[in-house]
C-alpha cells in the first residue's frame, strides 16, 4: 500500500492509524491538484492523474480547514492559504469575531483498479493565538470540539485518537480489512 504525497506530517500520521495494520510505503511527491468545489472533486482528479503513473494500489489524502465565519473560507483553496496567508493571516481575518466554528475535513482517496472515497470531519474552533509546536498546517490554530489544547499542542497519539484523518482513515482501514479477508 503505497501513501502519494509531500505532506511528511500526513505520513507521519498514517504510520500509526494504517501503518499499523497494512505495509504502508510513502512515495514522496507532489502532484497536480486542480481547484474544484470539493476536496472530494480534487482528490478524485489527482487520483486519475496519478493512475496513469503507478503500477499498484495507492492513496493520497486531500484536507481542508472549513471556518464557519468566513463562509467556508479557506477549504479547498487550503494549501495556498496556508502557505500565502498562514497562521497568522487567517487569525488576523478572525479577529473581532466571535463564531470561531470551524472544521477539518478529509478525504482519502484510494486507488485499486477502481475509485474508493472514504471521508472524515473533525468540528472544532479557532484559537484566538497559535499555540504548540506539534504537527504541521493549521494544527496551531485549531482546537477540537470537547478539548482545550490545539492539536499542535497534543502528542500525536492524542491527535490521531479524535482527527478528522484518523475518522477517515478508520473508514478506510474498515474498507481494506474486508478487502483482505
Ligand atoms: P492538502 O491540500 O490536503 O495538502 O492540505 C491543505 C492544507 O491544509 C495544507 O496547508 C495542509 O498543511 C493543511 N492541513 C491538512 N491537514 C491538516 C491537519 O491535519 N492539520 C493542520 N493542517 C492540515
Amino acid at each position: 500500500m503505497i501513501i502519494v504525497t509531500s505532506n511528511r506530517g500526513k505520513y507521519r500520521e498514517y504510520k500509526e492509524i494504517i501503518g499499523k495494520h497494512f505495509n504502508l510505503k510513502l512515495m514522496l511527491m507532489r502532484y497536480p491538484e486542480e481547484q474544484l468545489d470539493t476536496i472530494e472533486k480534487v482528490a478524485e482528479r489527482s487520483v486519475y492523474y496519478l493512475s496513469g503513473t503507478i503500477n499498484d494500489d495507492f492513496f493520497i489524502d486531500d484536507s481542508g480547514l472549513f471556518i464557519e465565519a468566513l463562509r467556508g473560507f479557506p477549504g479547498v483553496y487550503s494549501s495556498y492559504v496556508n502557505k500565502t496567508l498562514g497562521n497568522e493571516g487567517i487569525l488576523r481575518l478572525m479577529e473581532g469575531t466571535s463564531n470561531r466554528k470551524a472544521e477539518f475535513r478529509t478525504c482519502i482517496a484510494y486507488y485499486d483498479g477502481k475509485l474508493n472515497l472514504f471521508t472524515g470531519k473533525a468540528r472544532g474552533t479557532i484559537s484566538d493565538a497559535a499555540r504548540g509546536e506539534n504537527g504541521f498546517g493549521f494544527d496551531p490554530i485549531f482546537i477540537p470540539v470537547g478539548q482545550e489544547l490545539t492539536y499542535a499542542e497534543m502528542t500525536l497519539e492524542k491527535k490521531n485518537s479524535l482527527s478528522h484523518r484518523y475518522r477517515a482513515g478508520k473508514a478506510f482501514l474498515k474498507f481494506l480489512t474486508k478487502k483482505a479477508i
